[in-house]
């Protein structure tokens, strides 16, 4: 069966979502095709940061009611030592900048939500196969829905389908470099019903590993801790998480509340990323072109920025018939994404056991965790990046 419109988007995730109903507001045509069905998406757990760039774009499109009441904002984080403390306000450092907690999967219901009010078409477990003629002012994709095979004939395609999609695969090889990191350790990720135990998140280096506190809501807490790439969930009883949860995290005169585990997932660490996201009319976006660990919690808000300047330059093709901001949207995504690549490769590195106790580059990590403590630019650093540069 053949069907067409002006942009065909691969992937209702952020990036998807986001990008449908900015072109929506501007009368520009789009359907997503997205392969898991709508109750699989919007019960997929990741991620729970949200820069405050991302806020405002959600509620510039008008989708923020539920972030709006329930979004916690936090004005600092706690980074930890071996059991020294040390807080990082944000507020003072970065010109009243905060960042808001609330999960990814409530991001994607309320954007879902908000597309199908606007009348925009999301065609659930619609599977994407191939694109065919980017070079050509008409490409097409042909996917598979209710057993059933589809031509979706477009001017542009979008590649919103994350890291495993399709979208990548059709960029010619000789058009991009590819950078890779596969860090020698994973996360084990746990959301409880139980308070946290903390107003604002924590990031741990212990001699023991890398943990994580942070929150869902005044009732939900989701914690992570460091463990080996093969490490699996069954050698992890919830007992074993809390007990080594509580030593990772300790510190005097505070403890750490458990309860019951409702989820358990581990993910691998991994910085990827290639130097050019489009190729004729196809132009990939958020996971599909780059991953960061998410010890900066900043993969979301990247999917995000990059929708910004997607949706502009889609925009002023179809209103002023330019198409220069297509022309550089790799090149504009880029700076951005260099820095957050950056910055989570930092914090990476200093919260991460990767080196024995003791050791030089162990040391080191120590030097760096205490020079926050002592000076105000490199707080402010760590500050302006967590909560997301405006500048870029
Ligand atoms: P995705 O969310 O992956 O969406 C892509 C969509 O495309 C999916 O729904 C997929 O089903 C669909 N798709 C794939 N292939 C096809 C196909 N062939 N046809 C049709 N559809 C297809 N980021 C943060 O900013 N802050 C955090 O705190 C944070 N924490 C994280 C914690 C964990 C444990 C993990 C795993 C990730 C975390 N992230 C965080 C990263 C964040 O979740 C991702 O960067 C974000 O989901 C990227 O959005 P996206 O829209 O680009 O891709
Ligand atoms: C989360 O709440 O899931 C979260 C927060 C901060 C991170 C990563 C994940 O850096």
């Amino acid at each position: 069966m053949k069907h067409s419109t002006k942009v065909g988007i691969i992937g209702a995730g952020p990036a998807g979502l986001t990008l449908a109903l900015l072109l929506q507001r501007k009368g520009i045509d789009c359907i997503i095709l997205e392969n898991r069905s709508r109750q699989y998406v919007e019960s997929r757990v990741r991620a729970g940061l949200l820069e405050q760039n991302t806020v405002d774009l959600i509620r510039e499109l008008g989708a923020s009611e539920r972030l709006d009441k329930e979004g916690l904002e936090h004005h600092g984080v706690y980074l930890s030592f071996n059991g020294v403390r040390q807080r990082v306000p944000f507020k003072e450092l970065t010109g009243g900048r905060c960042i808001t907690i609330y999960g990814q999967q409530e991001v994607v219901k309320d954007l879902i939500q908000a597309n199908l009010d606007r009348g925009i078409e999301i065609l659930f477990e619609a599977h994407a196969k191939h694109i065919e003629g980017i070079k050509t002012d008409n490409p097409s994709i042909f996917y598979q829905h209710n057993g059933e095979e589809h031509e979706l004939t477009c001017d542009f395609v979008a590649g919103c389908d994350g890291y495993h999609g399709i979208g990548r695969q059709h960029l010619p090889k000789d058009t991009y470099n590819e950078f890779r990191i596969e860090y020698p350790f994973s996360w084990l990720g746990i959301l409880a019903n139980v308070a946290p135990s903390s107003d604002e998140l924590i990031y741990a280096y212990h001699e023991r590993g890398f943990s994580l506190h942070s929150l869902r809501s005044e009732t939900v807490s989701r914690l992570y801790i460091q463990v080996e790439n093969d490490d699996t969930v069954d050698n992890w009883p919830d007992e074993k998480v809390w007990e080594e949860l509580s030593i990772r995290l300790g510190t005097e005169g505070w403890s750490l509340q458990s309860g019951p585990i409702f989820e358990k997932s581990i993910t691998p660490m991994r910085s990827f990323m290639i130097d050019n996201m489009q190729h004729g009319r196809l132009f990939l976006a958020g996971d599909a072109a780059h991953i960061v660990p998410p010890t900066g919690g900043k993969g979301l808000n990247l999917a995000v920025a990059d929708i910004r300047f997607l949706a502009s330059a889609l925009t002023n093709w179809y209103e002023n018939q330019d198409d220069s901001l297509l022309q550089s949207y790799s090149q504009d995504c880029l700076r951005r994404i260099w820095r957050a690549q950056d910055f989570s490769n930092f914090m990476t590195y200093l919260f991460h056991k990767q080196a024995p106790h003791g050791s030089f580059e162990n040391l080191l990590q120590k030097s760096k965790f205490d020079y926050i403590g002592i000076s105000k630019a490199q707080a402010t650093t760590i500050a302006e990046n967590y909560v997301g540069l405006k500048e870029i």
